[in-house]
């Protein structure tokens, strides 16, 4: 049995990110904004909720499948895109498009990737989402959409929680940048993280593979403040939509009357997301926000759920709640940071297994099953 395999949960998967990966780049992946209470939170969101199992109606082989934006998925959960996989492993973000398509199911590419949209596209014959963020230079947009749409990506995830980066304050106290630059702080670091280290040194530069050269940012806080339009609005979404002519997602949604702008501007789905507590800090965690969120918009529109999601039990009360599917990234980044591909995939068995588990313990043998009456605020 590897080392990877012996990790028994998205935590042990942790640990080992710690163990192996420089401290800038471990604090990258785990860390939130501000004081971190919003990152807690969406973990924590989820111990106030209980499942009621019901007995006597399971099955050992429950049929996790589920079609999300018109496309069959062998689980209830697709890859949330993270930016520049290639500093946590050299793998990049192949690892992780790998581990999808093994699992069958999305893989969302980040528009900050490290490896291109074309070869993560060839990569494998996976479904793929392609995240998109807003430049200033609009060119820049639509070029980026319209490699995504050569390449075979079937729908576009607009990000609109970023409108600048986040106070993550772990990030500039490690002097963290793409590509990093190394100070004594750095290397005194790297002495505790060898085979980063090793890896780092050996293999190609990281760099944003869809970006040209120049453009790559010395940190991304910068880059996103001179690059980025925060001035985007919901007009621009719609003229957005027109020029991508196929199904869209928009990322970072905590409010009802939002969810409904969505709809009316024609998104066809809206993930509930707080980007994972790396934004605006004492934001709600996105569990609590989805009753009412699916309350308001009804069946108008799919609703996917991401942020503190680590466990079985985790999916099945979003999925309890309304989400017609869930999605996450620290797990599998925790997972390729500690082993490359092979980590990314044991975090996604990880999931796959507990989703079954916690399944047949629950007392259904399909997804479709899953309704609101399995789940209860603690104590109620
Ligand atoms: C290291 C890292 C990089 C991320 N990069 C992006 C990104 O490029 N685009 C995006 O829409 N979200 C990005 N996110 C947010 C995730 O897509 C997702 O919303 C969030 O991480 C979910 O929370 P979880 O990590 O607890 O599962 C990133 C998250 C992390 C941890």
């Amino acid at each position: 049995m590897s080392k990877i395999d012996k990790c028994l949960n998205i935590e042990d998967l942790r640990i080992a990110a710690r163990r192996r990966a420089h401290k800038m780049v471990f604090d990258y992946i785990d860390g939130g904004a501000d004081d971190e209470k919003t990152l807690a939170q969406n973990s924590a969101a989820f111990d106030d909720l209980e499942l009621y199992y019901r007995v006597l109606s399971s099955t050992d082989t429950p049929d996790t499948s589920t079609t999300l934006l018109g496309t069959k998925i062998d689980v209830p959960f697709i890859l949330s895109p993270a930016a520049g996989n290639r500093l946590f492993h050299h793998d990049g973000e192949r690892g992780p498009a790998k581990a999808a398509d093994k699992a069958g199911t999305i893989y969302s590419l980040s528009s900050f990737s490290s490896v291109s949209i074309e070869e993560i596209s060839r990569l494998t014959k996976g479904p793929k989402w392609f995240q998109l963020y807003i430049w200033k230079d609009r060119g820049l947009v639509k070029e980026m959409m319209d490699r995504a749409k050569a390449a075979g990506y079937t729908a576009l995830i607009l990000t609109v929680d970023l409108p600048i980066t986040g106070n993550r304050e772990r990030d500039p106290r490690n002097g963290l940048s793409v590509p990093p630059t190394i100070g004594l702080k750095q290397i005194w670091h790297g002495l505790q993280a060898p085979y980063w280290c090793w890896d780092y040194l050996t293999k190609p530069e990281i760099r944003y593979a869809n970006l040209s050269d120049e453009l790559s940012a010395v940190s991304l806080q910068e880059y996103v403040s001179t690059q980025l339009d925060p001035s985007f609005n919901w007009d621009d979404a719609q003229w957005l939509l027109g020029e991508w002519g196929g199904p869209a997602v928009l990322k970072g949604v905590v409010r009802a009357d939002d969810a409904l702008k969505a709809v009316k501007t024609g998104f066809k789905a809206v993930a509930i997301s707080n980007h994972g507590g790396r934004q605006l800090d004492t934001s709600p965690a996105p569990i609590s926000c989805l009753p009412t969120i699916r309350d308001a918009v009804g069946d108008s529109v799919e609703l996917i759920v991401d942020g503190g999601i680590r466990r079985g039990t985790d999916i099945i009360k979003a999925l309890a709640l309304g989400a017609d599917a869930v999605s996450f990234a620290r797990p599998y980044l925790f997972g390729l940071a500690a082993a490359g591909e092979q980590g990314a995939i044991r975090a996604i068995d990880i999931m796959v297994e507990a989703l079954k588990r916690d399944m047949t313990l629950l007392g259904v043998k399909s997804i479709k099953e899953i309704d609101r009456s399995f789940v209860g605020k603690k104590g109620s």
